[in-house]
């Protein structure tokens, strides 16, 4: 069962995720994080800033990207990780890959894989979830043993992202997108998810049976899941009281700050 922590803010769930990182960059200073965009993790990325910490020796590998964009649209994943990300934490940029970030389409996903493995695989993945239940960019029915690859965006997922764009026709129909076996390989899990629009999803996700239909279900394959959320996502959590009671009666051992 993943540890779900149930938070009244998300500067609160932000407080947590950053201690997490800042307790694994602590103890290995070039640790890979997995970074995820949207607007979920921007509340992780703003208490990791403030924590003023070394971040230069870190790797990073982005979840997704679109396919189609303009080189350098500000709405490319490339340029949201910089802005977001890469800018405010000081991290070196050569470390830090988008995936198609080199050489042809065709051969990304696999050559993304390979620079995972190469770099000693991810430490530690942050996620948000959309509403379709998807995680980086899988949609309802990627297989969960998927590794980088090309993908279709839903209608769904092209609608949600078009407040980024100046219209839904901007929004691109394909991505690129870290699988879900390359994220169940990730050595921990970080998800977040924020509002009452996320809560049935996050429900399905945690507690809900594991299955390609809802592709953050693969969480519960994973051996090492932390779950943040506000109270609004975990309205629909069953066994909400008791995350409350495990997260309340933690051992000294267990806490990152
Ligand atoms: C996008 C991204 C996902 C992200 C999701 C949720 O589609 N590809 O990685 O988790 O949207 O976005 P938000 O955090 O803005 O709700």
């Amino acid at each position: 069962m993943a540890e779900v922590v149930i938070v009244e803010s998300e500067a609160q769930a932000g407080e947590i995720a950053s201690a997490l990182i800042a307790r694994l960059v602590h103890s290995k200073p070039n640790a890979v994080l997995g970074l995820a965009t949207g607007s979920t993790p921007l509340s992780t990325w703003k208490a990791l800033a403030a924590r003023n910490l070394d971040l230069s020796k870190v790797r990073g590998f982005a979840l997704d990207e679109y396919v189609g964009l303009p080189p350098g649209h500000p709405e490319s994943y490339r340029a949201v990780i910089d802005r977001e990300v890469v800018i405010p934490l000081h991290l070196t940029p050569e470390f830090i890959r988008v995936p198609a970030d080199s050489g042809p389409l065709e051969f990304a996903g696999e050559e993304y894989e390979n620079a995972i493995v190469d770099a000693g695989g991810i430490d530690l993945q942050i996620l948000g979830i959309g509403v379709t239940g998807h995680i980086g960019f899988n949609e309802p029915g990627s297989s969960l043993a998927s590794l980088t690859r090309v993908k279709t965006l839903t209608d769904q997922t092209r609608r949600d992202n078009a407040r980024f764009f100046n219209s839904i026709d901007e929004v691109p129909t394909h991505c690129i997108t870290q699988g879900l076996g390359t994220i169940l390989r990730a050595k921990h899990l970080v998800l977040l998810a924020f509002g009452s629009a996320k809560a049935e999803t996050l429900a399905k996700a945690v507690e809900g049976p594991v299955t390609a239909s809802l592709p953050a279900s693969v969480i519960q394959l994973h051996p090492n899941v932390t779950v943040i959320t506000d109270e609004a996502a975990a309205a629909r959590l069953q066994f909400a009281d008791y995350y409350r009671a495990a997260w309340n009666s933690r051992l000294e051992w267990e806490k990152a700050d």
